[in-house]
């Protein structure tokens, strides 16, 4: 049975329809690439997924459980974490109140405690254990990504729905984050829906990719099935090329 099972899904903003039947799987511990152009509905179908807004039709079944028309605090509760194309932290309070806070909500525990101990695991895992004391407000843009991803991991949830997570990277700080990710998945073995517009990392850590295009998926496959289909080229990938 798949993680994610998305059916048929629609979301319209009065005249404007993000998503026009989207149906797509995500398996268990599957990492799928989700890339699009600019407003092709990638940011909506994860705010859907995660009960941030609710579908105009469609379903979302989450290990064969209807979850769509849920609250977003229900969804978490059942295990799925979002992060946020911009990252929105709790500015004034530390890195690791802030993670403490996730793990809190996530996995549903009664105390302090073991929520920050959960952060300051989390925080070595994703390599930010010398930021913990540091206002959240105060990180550069970089480790404010980071962030998400450290809060998202620390709710505990099987599937991961990220958004841009790899965004505005230098070259090196790219293949920093490529290689941590893989790490992670490896040993935490979450699924995860990985939006991205940065190829090199959409072709390193998914096991598939899904293109959308207004609101339509146009393409589907493995990630070298991907680079070398001709719609997606020409809808997408263009001129900026691929690979790099
Ligand atoms: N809350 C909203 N209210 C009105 N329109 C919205 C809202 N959210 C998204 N849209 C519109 O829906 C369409 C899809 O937007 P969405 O943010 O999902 O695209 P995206 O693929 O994530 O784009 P990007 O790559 O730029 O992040 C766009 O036309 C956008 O303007
Ligand atoms: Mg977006």
């Amino acid at each position: 049975m798949p993680a994610v099972e998305v059916s048929n899904l629609s979301k319209s903003f009065g005249g404007v329809q993000a998503l026009r039947g989207v149906s797509l799987s995500l398996g268990e511990s599957e990492v799928l690439g989700l890339i699009g152009p600019n407003g092709s509905g990638k940011s909506t179908l994860l705010n859907v997924i995660a009960g941030v807004q609710k579908p105009t039709s469609g379903t979302v079944k989450l290990g064969g459980r209807a979850i769509s028309g849920m609250r977003p605090d229900a969804i978490v509760k059942l295990g799925v974490a979002k992060t946020y194309q911009i990252p929105k932290p709790f500015a004034s309070m530390s890195v690791r109140e802030n993670v403490a806070v996730a793990a809190l909500y996530g996995r549903r525990l009664r105390s302090v405690g073991p929520a920050l101990e959960e952060a300051d695991r989390t925080l070595a895992i994703v390599g930010m254990g010398d930021r913990s004391d540091l206002a959240a407000g105060s990180l550069t843009a970089q480790e404010k990504k980071r962030l998400e991803l450290a809060k998202a991991i620390a709710t505990g949830a099987k599937v991961l729905l990220l958004d841009e997570v790899f965004a505005g990277l230098s070259s090196e700080e790219l293949r920093d984050s490529i290689a941590l990710f893989r790490k992670m998945h490896e040993e935490l073995r979450f699924s995860a829906l990985v939006v991205e517009h940065v190829m090199r990392a959409v072709l390193n850590v998914s096991e598939g990719v899904v293109v959308l295009e207004e609101g339509r998926v146009i393409a589907a496959g493995s990630p070298d099935q991907i680079v070398h289909d001709e719609r997606v080229v020409q809808a997408y990938l263009g001129s900026k090329g691929v690979g790099t």
